[in-house]
């Protein structure tokens, strides 16, 4: 029943992707946050809509932003690439990196949602440029475009979230790695797959998790009392796609 209903959504997608004749990057990126719209509307807990509408709105948006990167090589259902303790983080290099989430936080800006944002030292800036981690990256969706952003993320008070979104065009790729997660876990990564349920990725701290982050829809879940998150968000982008 569910893959008649995820086939049928797949092919309203196709045709609604059809009309509007996508063939330029300024198109491309204006369907794109159209259905960003779309997708804004979702509860922020982690769960699916329990109102059929808006559920069948929210599936016909998610299957519309997967096909826009449809063509991408490793695209599956929920956008995941990789999980695991990438050998190039040693203990002392995670040690290193701690320090500069520690230091870099007085340096943090409230982006939203109660998530504060900071650039890297030399430490992340190591790591977005490794070898092992670019090679990890390439060999999973093919060459990259020289474009690539760091991003350090905290989440240090209750109730700080990001709520279900895709990510802009600078983390087509996202490699995120949980660097520090404190207090009673409520809090977690969670990923929308075209059919089913979300699927939360409970990180533990030096573990990563590489996904398709521009074209399937992802969160971090609220934050519980006491509770306090920091995440580093490496971005890189496949070449011969739109890009701005
Ligand atoms: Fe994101």
């Amino acid at each position: 029943m569910e893959s008649s209903v995820e086939s049928s959504q797949a092919q309203l997608a196709a045709r609604m992707l059809e009309a509007l004749e996508i063939d330029s990057a300024e198109d491309f990126f204006a369907a794109k946050e159209l259905l960003e719209l779309a997708v804004a509307a979702m509860p922020i807990d982690g769960r699916l809509p329990t109102d059929a509408p808006a559920l069948a709105g929210f599936r016909l948006a998610q299957a519309m932003l997967f096909q826009l990167r449809g063509a991408r090589p490793g695209l599956g259902d929920d956008g995941v690439l990789w999980r695991g303790r990438p050998s190039f983080l040693t203990p002392e290099r995670f040690a290193a990196l701690e320090r500069e989430f520690a230091t870099g936080q007085a340096r943090a800006v409230h982006d939203r949602w109660g998530q504060h944002l900071a650039k890297g030292g030399p430490v992340v800036e190591a790591l977005l440029h490794d070898p092992e981690l670019v090679e990890l990256v390439s060999t999973h969706v093919g060459p990259l475009s020289p474009q690539r952003q760091a991003s350090c993320i905290y989440y240090d008070s209750e109730g700080a979230h990001i709520r279900p979104h895709i990510d802009t065009d600078r983390f087509c790729i996202n490699a995120n790695l949980l660097v520090s997660h404190e207090g009673e876990r409520r809090s977690s990564l969670v990923v929308y797959p075209l059919a089913g349920e979300p699927r939360l990725i409970a990180l533990e701290p030096g573990e990563l998790v590489l996904f398709h982050a521009d074209c399937v829809v992802h969160a971090r879940t609220p934050l519980g009392p006491e509770e306090r998150v920091w995440a580093l968000s490496l971005g890189y982008q496949p070449e011969g796609e739109f890009h701005r």
